[in-house]
């Protein structure tokens, strides 16, 4: 059971079926040998992930196990307040390691929780959906969500190790793989052509593409992130999709009778976004048309139309990515290519959403 290794900003990323059997040696290290073991789940990974780690990992035995339940709405300051205490009466010291065993919200959480329960204990990462294993593990962003506001509270920190093994998507559902799927396109968009047509005929739910796609994906995010740690310019080529795509996943946050996944609002993003970046960056008619009608056949139609336009420019607004009252995008210049802070008026923002309200007409 073999592992590819990828280097980050002091930490190693392994990644493939071998990479169970790295977290079972990391764990052996001496520095971690004497420490105490946690780890942080939901109820679906304690179902389905946790039999695979206690197959593989020696120590076992000794983690104590932290369950949250599943979903955003667990991603709360409230729920880290019950983590801090639970690991305060669990016994956990400055030496102790917190193992995220989960997804985006697993990780965002159990880094935050980690990097501020006594000034910060180490963890590490054992993602186990697409979307947290090609995004969220890596890059040193944790967090937690404030209200109905995305990641308004958080911190930069990274993990001591990542470990992806991508079997653990066999359970995963499909409209999550798809919104996983949504950072695959994304990371090819915005920086390999070549990526963009492995992706364009990859078929997500075959298992024997994983690895390629999850490590290529891997290499690209991970890239920028070294680059540019703090996001102090050039990492800003991640948002692509994201400043239209978090408003209208707030937007969806507010309302508690409908639920929109991240990488679902961010496909939408991507599209409108190809828009603004086919009026104001040069990406030409027949990229717009090529990255929509892929993404409408792979993610179909959202009905936007209950989504008020004045409200998601007020999101918009809000999002800490913005300088002033000015709206600022990651922009396409070519598929493959990008241009960040390119800064775009409320009346062409209004346009991409209609050019996606519109989509049936213009096909
Ligand atoms: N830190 C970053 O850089 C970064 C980047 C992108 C996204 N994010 C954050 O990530 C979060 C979304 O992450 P997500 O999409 O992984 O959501 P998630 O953590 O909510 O997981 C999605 C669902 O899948 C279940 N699940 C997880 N692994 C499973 C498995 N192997 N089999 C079956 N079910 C499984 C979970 O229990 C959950 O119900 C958001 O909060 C977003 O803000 C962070
Ligand atoms: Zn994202």
């Amino acid at each position: 059971m073999g592992s590819s290794i990828i280097q980050s900003t002091g930490y190693d990323i392994f990644i493939g079926k071998g990479s169970i059997l790295e977290l079972n040696a990391f764990l052996q290290e001496p520095k971690f040998c004497n420490s105490r073991l946690f780890a942080l789940v939901d109820e679906f990974t304690a179902e389905h992930c946790l039999p695979i780690v206690s197959s593989f990992v020696d120590r076992f035995k000794e983690i104590q196990v932290l369950e949250i339940e599943s979903g955003e709405a667990s991603k709360s300051i409230e729920v880290c307040t019950r983590l801090w205490k639970t690991l305060g009466e669990m016994g956990a010291d400055r030496q102790s390691l917190l193992i995220n065993l989960g997804g985006g919200v697993i990780g965002d959480m159990g880094g935050f929780v980690a990097s501020t329960f006594k000034r910060g204990i180490p963890f590490v990462n054992v993602p186990t959906t697409l979307l947290s294993q090609v995004d969220a593990s890596i890059g040193g962003k944790v967090g937690v969500d404030l209200d109905h506001l995305k990641n308004e509270i958080g911190v930069f920190s990274s993990p001591k190790a990542v470990f992806i093994y991508p079997d653990f998507l066999k359970t995963l559902s499909r409209r999550e793989m798809m919104s996983g799927f949504a950072e695959v396109v994304k990371h090819a968009l915005i920086a390999d052509a070549s990526y963009w047509d492995f992706v364009r005929n990859t078929n997500v739910a075959d298992g024997a593409v994983w690895q390629k796609m999850i490590e290529y994906s891997i290499r690209v995010k991970n890239s920028i992130v070294q680059a540019d740690p703090y996001e102090k310019g050039l990492r800003k080529a991640l948002n692509f999709g994201h400043t239209i795509g978090h408003a209208i996943e707030s937007f969806y946050l507010e309302s508690p009778s409908q639920k929109l996944l991240h990488g679902e609002a961010v496909a939408i993003g991507m599209i409108t976004e190809a828009y603004l970046s086919h009026l104001k960056t040069g990406l030409s008619h027949k990229d717009l048309k090529s990255i929509s009608n892929f993404i409408m056949e792979r993610f179909g139609y959202k009905d936007l139309e209950p989504m008020a336009d004045h409200r998601l420019l007020e999101l918009m607004m809000h999002d800490k990515k913005n300088v002033g009252e000015e709206l600022n995008f990651t922009l396409l210049k070519a598929i493959g290519s990008c241009e960040v802070n390119c800064t775009v008026d409320t009346y062409m923002i209004k346009e991409a959403l209609k050019f996606y309200r519109d989509y049936q007409s213009w096909n």
